[in-house]
């Protein structure tokens, strides 16, 4: 905040979810600085899935059925009222970790007791939610709200695991791609009214507005529609850089008039191509990561149109060097998802760094299910 006020700072984005959930905006706020983001009680949509869960239940929201308990003998209880595989999450923020999908009875018991006994994610796992698993294609849809209206952005896909064909463990996101076809017309008008404007409005009458970004983690279900699989309180990583390569409009425009009270639609307008992002991640990742591996090529990369994010990196004796896991994010549109797939690959090319990591199949899901009309 010091640093806000002293560069003379008009207008702060709040990026991840912790500084939200610990209160940043509200600080910000009582300081009269200007901020974009969930106020603390807010983001409870994000920091507590039992306050999540609890708030879907109350509003009508459709999502998976659950229990929420903080007594390990009710869940073990409540295991008796699910099929198997069953989902049981951690309540508190686990950086990605806090999700396991139990495939059996033994498997359900084992995650509890390391949950309850701190073992699998320290605190954040002493109350949990157990829920039925869903089937179906995970969608990231974002709406970006003054508290009283929200807006849509262009809905996308990520792809959580490190290996091709949704193999391997999860990881932060090794890629995403953004593309309107990604939902029909009467799915977003669903999403936007049973999700998007429902929890806006819901959140205003229980005073606790919602402003900011609110991003559904959402299952196309076959049989029952989309679900809220998740809230997070912020745009998602890396499904941003891809809805950024998208945008035709001045985007800090559209969040400094949203922060001070007021979305104005004429402001977002995005562009029809669709946009492909790959993750570049280091050696190890997503276990132990190593770093210091000097990187070459992003000139060369960003010569062929592409946007290049940083993610994991650092200069060390004035060489540009890998500081994290996720290391980059090379971005790039096209006229179709598979010359915006194309594109971002041939750019991904120039880039090379020691055990760099690269999933090869971003996108493809999308080309599958339109493996007409490309
Ligand atoms: P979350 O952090 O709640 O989004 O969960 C992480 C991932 O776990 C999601 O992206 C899904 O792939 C999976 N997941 C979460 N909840 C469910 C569910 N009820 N059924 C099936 N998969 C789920
Ligand atoms: N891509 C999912 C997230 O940012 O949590």
């Amino acid at each position: 905040m010091a640093a806000a006020r002293g560069a003379g700072v008009d207008l702060t984005v709040v990026g991840p979810e912790a500084p939200l959930v610990d209160g940043v905006v509200d600080l910000f706020e009582r300081e009269g600085l200007l901020v974009f983001g969930p106020a603390a009680a807010a983001a409870q949509l994000e920091g507590s899935k039992i306050f999540s869960k609890r708030f879907m239940e109350r509003a009508g929201i459709p999502t998976a059925r659950f229990v929420a308990t903080a007594d390990v003998l009710e869940a073990l209880g409540a295991l008796q009222e699910f099929t198997y595989p069953v989902v049981i999450k951690a309540d508190g923020l686990a950086a990605g970790k806090g999700v396991v999908i139990c495939p059996d009875r033994g498997g359900a018991e084992g995650t509890l007791s390391g949950m309850f006994s701190g073992a699998l994610v320290g605190a954040a796992g002493g109350r949990v939610v157990i829920e039925e698993f869903l089937t179906g294609e995970e969608v990231s849809f974002i709406g970006l709200s003054d508290g009283e209206r929200v807006l849509p952005l262009e809905p996308s896909q990520d792809h959580k695991t490190i290996y091709e064909n949704d193999e391997g463990p999860n990881t932060g996101g090794m890629g995403a791609y953004s593309d309107s076809r990604i939902i029909t017309a009467e799915q977003r008008e669903f999403v936007m009214r049973e999700v998007m404007d429902r929890t806006v409005q819901r959140m205003k009458a229980e005073g606790t507005p919602f402003k900011g970004f609110l991003y559904a983690g959402l299952m196309m279900t076959p049989d029952r529609g989309p679900m809220v699989l998740e809230f997070n309180v912020r745009l998602g990583d890396p499904e941003t850089q891809a809805l950024l390569h998208r945008m035709d409009c001045d985007f800090g425009a559209l969040l400094y008039e949203a922060a001070r009270g007021q979305v104005k639609p004429e402001l977002l307008k995005f562009k029809d191509d669709p946009s492909v992002c790959v993750v570049l991640a280091a050696a190890g990742y997503p276990g132990k990561v190593r770093t210091g591996d000097e990187i070459s090529g992003i000139a060369e990369a960003e010569q062929e149109g592409a946007t290049v994010f940083h993610a994991g990196t650092k200069v060390a004796d004035g060489k540009l060097v890998t500081s994290g896991g996720r290391v980059l994010g090379v971005t790039h549109s096209g006229a179709t998802l598979h010359a915006a797939i194309e594109n971002a690959y041939r750019a991904c090319d120039k880039i090379r760094f020691e055990g760099m990591q690269i999933r090869r199949d971003i996108g493809k899901k999308g080309l599958k299910r339109w493996a007409t009309g490309l």
